[in-house]
């Protein structure tokens, strides 16, 4: 027997809460041997899971690890088509550039691949991601729309948007969205976005959305270079955060979001972007030490600044710092 019934077995042990569960019941269910769940529980041991076999009670999770693993995400995992297939590493460069092969390997819609470290995790405009081992979540999205280069921007919109209403509303943190979408809290950047895509014809092949999401890295945790402007769920929220859950929130999100979007719900979109930005209205400075206020940004996703002098420019690209 393959891997395949390792997700159910998790939710049926996650669903008890910590209580035993009868080995007969669970083979029972999964329709398989005692001799086959027996090797199945091995099978997650061997992943770091804490599962206890008691004699004659059955089988014990002792607390849902901190750990992305097929079996522990793909458990937890209610969304239908964003966030699987998905593809587990432990260490790789990029992610996104292992969604980027997998893509043109002819992966679906909706395909994530996730690491617990990257060695070169790539940020926006030529920068580096911070990606140590188990501390943060590391994801490329792969999506197939049917759209017009025109519309991409609004899709990035849309991923900082859910990023952003998962952490206000699951774990009540003060998450903000900086033009065009980092995620900041407090001031400091918590999650950022790489978009990349591949086009035929004026029109998207596929598109590649990485995100880096700085999770339980502790307030001395980051490089010098970052230190006075990254911050963590953990720095914020004064606790840990469980990884899989989180990310299996992400997925949900995303999948609701861009439900919306195909229906043509566009303007919501762009509405809680609006809603959550904290760049509009405020005195900005742009590459190149040129100043402006921010007034408006364009459902293309351009940042509309109106210099001193009173002209407007717009900005379809790059990065600005909110003078606050
Ligand atoms: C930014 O500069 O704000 C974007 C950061 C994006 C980082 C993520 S981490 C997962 C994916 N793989 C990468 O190499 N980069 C993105």
């Amino acid at each position: 027997m393959g891997t395949d019934k390792d997700p159910l077995l998790m939710s049926i042990l996650i669903g008890r809460k910590g209580e035993a569960v009868s080995g007969e019941e669970m083979a029972q269910t999964l329709g398989i041997s005692r001799v086959a769940l027996h090797k199945r529980m091995e099978h997650l041991k061997a992943w770091g899971i804490p599962i206890r076999s008691i004699p004659r009670k059955g089988y014990i999770l002792e607390g849902v690890p901190d750990l992305l693993i097929p079996p522990v995400y793909l458990a937890l995992l209610k969304s239908h088509h964003i966030g699987k297939p998905y593809h587990y590493l432990e260490k790789v460069d990029s992610t996104n550039r292992v969604a980027k092969e997998l893509s043109h390997q002819g992966a679906p819609h909706g395909s994530l691949v996730v690491a617990e470290a990257q060695t070169r995790g790539r940020g926006r405009l030529g920068r580096s991601w911070f990606s140590p081992k188990g501390e943060n979540i590391y994801f490329s999205l792969i999506l197939k729309p049917e759209i017009s280069i025109m519309e991409v921007p609004q899709l990035t919109f849309l991923v900082s948007v859910a990023l952003t209403q998962v952490i206000r509303e699951k774990l009540q943190l003060d998450a903000l969205i900086k033009w065009p979408n980092d995620v900041y809290i407090k001031g400091r950047k918590v999650a950022g976005i790489l978009m990349e895509m591949e086009t035929r014809e004026k029109r998207p092949l596929f598109l590649v959305v990485g995100v880096g999401l700085n999770v339980n890295t502790p307030n001395n945790g980051f490089p010098l270079e970052i230190s006075t402007r990254a911050t963590s769920l953990m720095v914020e929220g004064k606790r840990r955060y469980l990884r899989p859950q989180l990310l299996t929130w992400i997925m949900e999100a995303l999948e609701t979001w861009y439900e919306r979007f195909q229906i043509s719900q566009r303007e919501d979109i762009l509405r809680y972007w609006r809603e959550y930005n904290f760049t509009l209205g405020k005195p900005v400075k742009l590459q190149g030490g040129r100043e402006g206020w921010a007034i408006g940004v364009t459902p293309q996703g351009a940042l509309l600044v109106r210099r001193l002098g009173g002209s407007i420019i717009s900005l379809g690209a790059g990065d600005v710092e909110v003078v606050e």
